[in-house]
């Protein structure tokens, strides 16, 4: 959770978020999707993966993710990136997935390298978790760029 300016999340707060996204579904117009990440052996939920259109025009939509730390340095997050990047691509035609994460993240940063994604962009003291002004990176990936592989 340090890296993330929202969380740990009670029973309670937990709740509402997920009332709130499965609201959602709902929508015809829907511009976020929160996806719940399931281990395929024992279909228990491990974490979530966000991916959130940010301009229908420009086709342009960031993504998110998180896991549980019972399930970290196993490949999972990579697997979750990768989901994500054919879900935009493949299924929604999209021209551009970005991610922004903390520069001390190295596990999101190895991720997103990993998975194709590009430097472009070193913000300093952008914004302000628990407290704190981080740094952060955007990452970025284009449609032609995932096609040529
Ligand atoms: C970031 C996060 C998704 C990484 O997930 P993960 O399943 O551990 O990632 P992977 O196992 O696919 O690891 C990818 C690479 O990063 C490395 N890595 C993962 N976590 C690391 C850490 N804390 N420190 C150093 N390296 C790390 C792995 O060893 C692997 O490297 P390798 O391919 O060279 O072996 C997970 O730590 C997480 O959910 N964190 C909290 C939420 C968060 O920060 N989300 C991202 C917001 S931008």
């Amino acid at each position: 959770m340090k890296y993330l300016t929202w969380g740990p999340s009670d029973k309670k707060q937990t709740e509402k978020s997920l009332k709130k996204q499965i609201a959602m579904q709902q929508d015809g117009d829907r511009k976020i999707f929160v996806l719940a990440v399931v281990l395929k052996e024992t279909s228990v939920v491990i974490g979530n993966a966000l991916f959130m259109v940010q301009d229908d025009d420009f086709e342009t939509a960031e993504i998110g993710y998180f896991l549980h730390s019972s399930y970290w340095k196993m490949g999972l997050g990579k697997e979750v990136v990768d989901g994500l990047v054919e879900l935009g691509f493949r299924r929604f035609g999209m021209h551009r997935i970005f991610a922004i994460c903390d520069t001390e993240n190295t596990g999101s940063v190895k991720i997103l390298q990993k998975s194709g994604f590009r430097l472009e962009g070193h913000f300093l003291k952008n914004l302000k978790v628990k407290g704190e002004w981080r740094n952060n990176y955007l990452f970025a990936l284009l449609s032609e760029e995932y096609f040529r592989g």
